[in-house]
Order: C-alpha cells, then sequence, then structure tokens
C-alpha cells in the first residue's frame, strides 16, 4: 500500500444569529468597548438563545451544511470526532447526537475533551485513522455553546466567550497534501488556572456549586495568558524550523483566537506580516475548539491548492500545539 496523507476535503461552519455586542455587555458589567477592544481585541460575539438547545444543536447544523457542500451522503460517513468543552450531557456524547441529527448510522461517534486545543487534538486523531488506512470518510466537527458556562456577572472572563460549531471532512489522499507535521503537547501545570470547577466526578452538582458560581469557567488571565503567549508562539516556530518553512512560505496562520495580543504575538515570532493572519476574533471572539475551522470556513473562498497553512492553539489544561498541512483544493 502506497503511503497515504490526511487531506481536509470540506469545511463549513454555523454560528447563531444573536449579536452580544461590548455595549451591551457593558450593561451587564462595569467594563467598556475601549478595555475589550484594546486588552481582548472583541467587538462582539454570538450568542445561542434557543431555549433547551445545546452545542449539538450548532454541530447538527455545521455537519449538515459540510455534507451538502462537499456532496457526501450521511451513509458514506465512517467516523465522526466532536471536540467540545460543552457538551450537551455528560452523556451521551455531542458526536452521536451530531449523528442522529443529520441521519449518519454508519459511523461511531465520540467527543474528545481538550478545551480550545480540541480541534488540533482531533484533526491529529483523525489522521492517524485515515493514514493507517483504517477510514476513508472522517469528520472532525468543533461545537461549543460557551455562554452555557459563562458567568455574566463576572467582567474578567464574560467578554471573552462566543458560541459557535465548525467541521472539516477528512479524507486519504496519496498526494503530498493535507497534514504534514503535527506537535501537541499536555502540561498538567494549568490545571487550576483554567477550570470549570463544579459538575463532573469530583465536584458534582449541588446546592453550593451553584450558590458558588462553580459551574461557570474560572480564569487567573495572567497566568494564562503568559503561559498561552510563549507556548503557541514556541510550537508555531518550532513546527516552521524542523519543516525547513520561512515566513515567504507560509500562506496562512490560523491561531487561536483568544486574545488579538496573543495572536500578534505568536505572529510576530513567526515572522509573519498580519495579511496572511486568519483573524475573525472581533466578530466571534473565543468559541474555544471552534475557532480554528471557524476561521478556515471563513477563508475558504481564498484558500488555493497547495497553501501551505499553520494551525495553532492553547487551551485548558493546559493543552497547546500547532498543525502543518498543506491545503488540498482551491477554495473558490
Ligand atoms: O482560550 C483559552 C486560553 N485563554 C486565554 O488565552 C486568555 C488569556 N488571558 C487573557 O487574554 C487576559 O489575561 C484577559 C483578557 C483575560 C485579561 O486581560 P489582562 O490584561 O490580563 O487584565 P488583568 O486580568 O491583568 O486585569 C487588569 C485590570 C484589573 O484591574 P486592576 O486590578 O488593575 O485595578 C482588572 O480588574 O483590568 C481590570 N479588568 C477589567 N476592566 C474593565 C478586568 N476585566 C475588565 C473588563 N473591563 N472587562
Amino acid at each position: 500500500m502506497k503511503d497515504l496523507n490526511a487531506v481536509i476535503t470540506g469545511v463549513a461552519s454555523y454560528v447563531p444569529d444573536y449579536i452580544l455586542d461590548n455595549n451591551e455587555i457593558s450593561t451587564m458589567v462595569d467594563t467598556t468597548d475601549e478595555w475589550i477592544m484594546s486588552r481582548i481585541g472583541i467587538k462582539e460575539r454570538r450568542i445561542l438563545k434557543e431555549e433547551g438547545v445545546g452545542s449539538s444543536y450548532m454541530g447538527v447544523r455545521a455537519v449538515k451544511s459540510l455534507l451538502e457542500k462537499t456532496a457526501t451522503k450521511p451513509e458514506e460517513i465512517e467516523l465522526i470526532i466532536c471536540s467540545t468543552s460543552t457538551p450537551d450531557f455528560t452523556f451521551p456524547s455531542t458526536a452521536a447526537m451530531i449523528a442522529e441529527g443529520n441521519g449518519i448510522k454508519n459511523a461511531f461517534a465520540y467527543d474528545l475533551s481538550a478545551a480550545c486545543s480540541g480541534f488540533l487534538f482531533a484533526l491529529e486523531t483523525a489522521t492517524a485513522f485515515i493514514k493507517a488506512g483504517r477510514y476513508k470518510k472522517v469528520i472532525v466537527v468543533a461545537a461549543e455553546k460557551m455562554s452555557s458556562i459563562t458567568n455574566y456577572t463576572d467582567r474578567t472572563t464574560c467578554p471573552l466567550f462566543g458560541d459557535a460549531s465548525a467541521a472539516v471532512l477528512v479524507e486519504p489522499t496519496e498526494e503530498h497534501f493535507g497534514v504534514l507535521d503535527s506537535i501537541l503537547c499536555t502540561d498538567g501545570v494549568g490545571i487550576p488556572n483554567l477550570q470549570l470547577k463544579a459538575g463532573g466526578s469530583a465536584c458534582p452538582a449541588s446546592h453550593d456549586t451553584v450558590d458558588n458560581n462553580l459551574h461557570t469557567v474560572y480564569q487567573e488571565g495572567q497566568v494564562v495568558f503568559k503561559y498561552a503567549v510563549s507556548r503557541m508562539s514556541d510550537v508555531s516556530a518550532e513546527i516552521m524550523e524542523r519543516n525547513q518553512l520561512t515566513h515567504d512560505d507560509i500562506a496562512w496562520f490560523v491561531p487561536h483566537q483568544a486574545n488579538m495580543r496573543i495572536i500578534d504575538a505568536a505572529a510576530n515570532r513567526m515572522g509573519l506580516e498580519k495579511e496572511k493572519v486568519m483573524i475573525n476574533i472581533q466578530k466571534y471572539g473565543n468559541t474555544s475548539a471552534a475557532t480554528l475551522p471557524l476561521c478556515l470556513s471563513e477563508w475558504e473562498p481564498q484558500l488555493k491548492k497547495g497553501d501551505n497553512i499553520i494551525l495553532s492553539a492553547f487551551g485548558a489544561g493546559f493543552t497547546w500545539g500547532a498543525i502543518y498541512l498543506k491545503w488540498g483544493y482551491d477554495g473558490k
């Protein structure tokens, strides 16, 4: 058998209609548009307002659009990996619900939890299955209803997050395209700095956990910021070096959209001009695992076959990493 590569052959996304802008946020907590724009770079974010639905609601729609765009029948899909930190339920998996919502019956489906780095970890997993020759049509979907774990009375975290879903189809190719290298890391040093303290098996939901607001994101912003800048910059530079890529060789850098200052630091370290950096943080905020495929979906029309793309992310755990891929089709 010839060597196989795993290539993205389609991308699609879904964002809710409701726009929560900085003016509205400043009626909820003591903040201003000026502070949020200068310290984070977010103008607005999307919020899923529909009653009684979770991340799968958005994931179903992103995958539906992906199947339509790629003219793929539901029965052709063999595996769905859903990256989420905001599953509809602890079980069954959000992946199972996304499969059901699209009539996908011939696939096995499961969730993968790696916080904001989840898309990278899931794409690496899909790549391994495809390179092994095991499966031919794999969907990686990220679906995040971050508003469900955001404390809208805490000004240090509530401006940060938004809701979204985005999905890619990954298939084998014998050509030199697709995921060509990855550096993925976890260091538990960051466990206390960024957490959802309650609702899991260590601290199940109780009156106390609700009264003490332990079901929303807890973040020590400055600590996370320092690690994010250094780790994301380091892996992005390292993956370029070890693939002998200079800034001229890179068509696009796709960074996790957590803070404009983190994005700038990583891009500077790589020697990249701003025009090559996908940035939509101002419109959507931090949608956790969904930020990277949401960028790919928005920029898809501009992508060309053969484009060298570096994806990079950092999140709770800490988890972080970078993936180098060669884009497999003309986006137009
Ligand atoms: O996606 C997962 C990974 N997450 C990240 O990468 C996030 C990393 N962290 C960050 O992006 C930044 O740390 C934040 C955006 C969360 C915060 O920015 P910062 O520049 O680190 O602010 P800070 O926490 O050091 O706070 C500076 C000041 C404080 O006031 P004092 O103590 O100096 O008087 C805060 O109380 O800014 C105050 N502050 C605010 N003021 C107005 C914090 N949030 C706000 C706010 N509006 N929304």
